[in-house]
This record gives C-alpha cells, structure tokens and sequence, in this order.
C-alpha cells in the first residue's frame, strides 16, 4: 500500500549529479574504464595534522554535545579568520557552526524569506538553491550568466527585469561559481552591491570556493560598504581543507539572524560533531601549507586539462583562476555528433570514452533562448595521468566526426 506523502514534497529538487555518478558506477561495474570529471568530490586527503587533531579530540573526550551554534574557540578564531580575509570585523558572535556549508542555504531561507517571497539566485548553478528555495514556499527567479571573452558574467538586464517586474526579497550570489568557474569582476560585485542596497535585499553570499584561487585575490561582497548587515556567508572547510565528508561549514552575518539559525540547529541536528569542529579549529588555526599543496595539485590539473581539452577541434576554453570546474561550450561537437539531448551526448560520450561529466542540465532548467550547450569538467576527484588519458580519447571519439 502506498499512504500519502506531505504536499510539500513536490517543491523538493535534489542534485541530478548524483545520478551521474550511478551511471558511471553502473558503466565501470560492466568493467569500462571511467574517467570521473563529474565529481565535485575531492580525492586529496585530509591534512594528517587536521586528521590527528580529530582523533586526539576522541581520545579526550570531545564526544558530547555542543552549543547549538558551535564550541566558542572554533567561533572566536573563524570570527578572526574570516573577517581578516574578508576585510571585515566579525565577533564570535556572527559564527554558527553547521555540518557542511549546505545547510546553511536552507536555514538562512527559512529564517529571511516568507512564503511567495521572490529570490534571485544564478542558473546555471548550484540545484540546492531553486530545490529549498520552492520547497520553502519562495518563488524562484533564476539569472543566468553571459559567456564574454573574460569569462561568464550575471546577465544584468535580466536581474534589472526582475527587479522591476517581481520585488525580490533575496539574492542569491556564488561568486567563484560553481558549475561556470566565474568571478566578478570589480564592476561586476559593484553594482550587485548597489542593487542589493537599492532594493534592500538580503544576500546569500555563498563563498565555498572563496579559497581555490590560483592566481589574484579574491574578495567578498560583505566587504563593500552597507552590506555587512544585510549578507550572509556562507563557510565550507570541504575544498579548502579537503574535508568534504567530515560536513562542517559555518553561517557568518548579522548576529540576530544566526540566534534565529542557531535555534534551527536546536530543533535539527541539535549541534555538529564535537570533535570534527575540533578538527575545524586545528585546521584554521595552524600552518596553512598543506592547503596550498591542495592548491598546487588542483592547479596542475586545471592547467593540463585546460591544455589538453583546447587540443580537441572545436572546444576553446578559458582558464578559469578560481573553483575546480571548467564549464565547456561543445556546441559544434553536440552538432556534429548528433545528439538529440545533452544526456544522449554525455550517456553517448561516456560510453564511447569512458569520459564521465555532467550537462548544463544539472544545474538548473535551461533558460528561455538558451541556444548552446556546455558540459562541466570537474578536476577535484581526478588525477594528471587519468586527465591526460580521458581527454585523449575524448578527442579521438569527437574527432571522428
Ligand atoms: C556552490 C556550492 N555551495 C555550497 C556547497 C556545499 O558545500 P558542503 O560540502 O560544505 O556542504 C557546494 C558543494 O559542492 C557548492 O558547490
């Protein structure tokens, strides 16, 4: 017998990728070789030091329970941390500590935004935002990006039509993107800034890649004049650190807004794992060398991958400086293959190759006059050699044709 599910289950999406992942498990379990360019996973470990401090914090009994927005030492050095990098001054106060960056879109949603309230977030980009921001009742205004020789930029005139024509209370904003790789340039964050005070809109700053930088600086909204009090930031140790599945992250803003996520935890998770938010504290608090080795090993693949996918006919792509995605325009080749769908040319690809990568469709419903396609290459799961021998083939298979 099937009972009935709660109404609301309807408005909850979910991240497609994984269902990549299953297709290419599925494809290496009948013993094909699979290149994973569609995890957005690491295959770096952790930093030992990061490692043995989790372990000692077991062995001295950090196993209870903690305060619903985290241990004190881990807020006071992040409030240090995170408004020193950001420009900013934060006390502990501004810190609640979560189990991964994740949770805090949903939470930050449910304590700002009420039912039929309108939210801008980018599209393409990451599914979790359209997925709580209809599941919570909102109304999702999605804006795209522009491919332009410097990269991928917000299509203003679509945010400024919003904004006339919908009243948006939100704004979602992923600089260091994911999927695109895109940044903002000065101008750029400038007038998104000036918006979000114009319209007095919340913003979700969500900075999870704010540290996979190659070359340059990078800079957070928050950092521009009137919008400390109205942004919130979103933290992840996951890339930096590499500690994707340890789940911690943390919500950095205006105080009276994280006593009210603060009180989300209590009625959820109740607290994050003590001893991983020990594991946090070493991790921010010692030598940082072992993050820059993950950046150099990051950097490498994307300055092979990059070369070696320009090789291919018909594929020209930037360099982006930030994230560990390369979001790929193969139009001709789509063409020339003739694929009916993204997912006949990435089921048809993978197949072929054994290259595995999500689509466009992964992040987010294609936009009205979308006419060209893009695939996404991750490298943070993937190592030199396997990149090199992918990409080979992928150039003999799209060659063919
Ligand atoms: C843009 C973006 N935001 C947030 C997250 C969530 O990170 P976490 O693993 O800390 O939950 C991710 C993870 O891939 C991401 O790509």
């Amino acid at each position: 017998m099937t009972k009935h599910l709660a109404d609301r289950l309807k408005n909850l999406g979910t991240e497609t990728a994984y269902a990549v992942s299953e297709s290419a498990s599925v494809l290496a379990a009948k013993g094909k070789k699979i290149y994973p360019f569609h995890l957005g996973d690491m295959n770096l470990p952790t930093p030992m030091h990061i490692v043995s401090a989790a372990i000692k914090a077991l062995r001295d009994g950090k196993t209870t329970y903690t305060p619903a927005a985290g241990i004190p030492s881990l807020r006071m050095a992040m409030a240090e941390d995170i408004g020193s990098s950001r420009g900013v001054k934060y006390s502990m106060e501004n810190v609640v500590i979560h189990p991964g960056g994740k949770p805090v879109i949903g939470k930050f949603l449910q304590v700002v935004m009420n039912e039929g309230d309108a939210v801008l977030y980018p599209n393409p980009g990451y599914p979790i935002y359209e997925s709580q921001i209809e599941y919570f009742g909102g109304i999702a205004l999605p804006y795209q990006y522009i491919p332009t020789k410097d990269g991928f930029k917000i299509d203003r005139d679509q945010v400024e039509f919003y904004l006339k024509n919908n009243n948006p209370k939100i704004l979602i904003y992923n600089n260091y993107q994911n999927p695109l790789g895109a940044e903002s340039d000065e101008q750029e964050m400038e007038w998104l800034a000036k918006i979000a005070i114009e319209n007095d809109l919340w913003v979700l700053s969500d900075e999870a890649y704010f540290d996979i930088r190659y070359s340059g600086s990078s800079k957070s909204i928050v950092s521009i004049p009137g919008m400390i009090d109205r942004t919130m930031i979103l933290y992840t140790f996951a890339k930096k650190y590499a500690m994707t599945g340890w789940r911690l992250g943390a919500s950095i803003g205006p105080k009276y807004l994280n006593e009210q996520i603060a009180k989300i935890n209590t009625n959820d998770e109740a607290c994050t794992a003590n001893f991983v938010q020990h594991a946090g504290l070493a991790a921010i608090t010692s030598d940082q060398t072992p993050s820059k080795e993950i950046l150099g090993k990051l950097k490498e693949r994307r300055d092979i991958l990059v070369s070696r996918l320009n090789s291919i006919q018909g594929i020209q792509t930037p360099l982006p400086n930030t994230t560990f995605y390369l979001f790929v325009d193969i139009t001709g080749i789509y063409n020339k293959i003739g694929a009916v769908s993204l997912e006949d040319f990435r089921l048809r690809t993978m197949e072929e190759t054994g290259v595995s990568f999500c689509t466009r469709q992964h992040f987010g419903k294609a936009l009205p006059g979308e006419t060209r396609k893009f695939i996404r290459f991750a490298y943070s799961g993937i190592n030199v050699d396997q990149i090199e021998e992918g990409i080979l083939k992928l150039k003999k298979y799209f060659e063919k044709f």
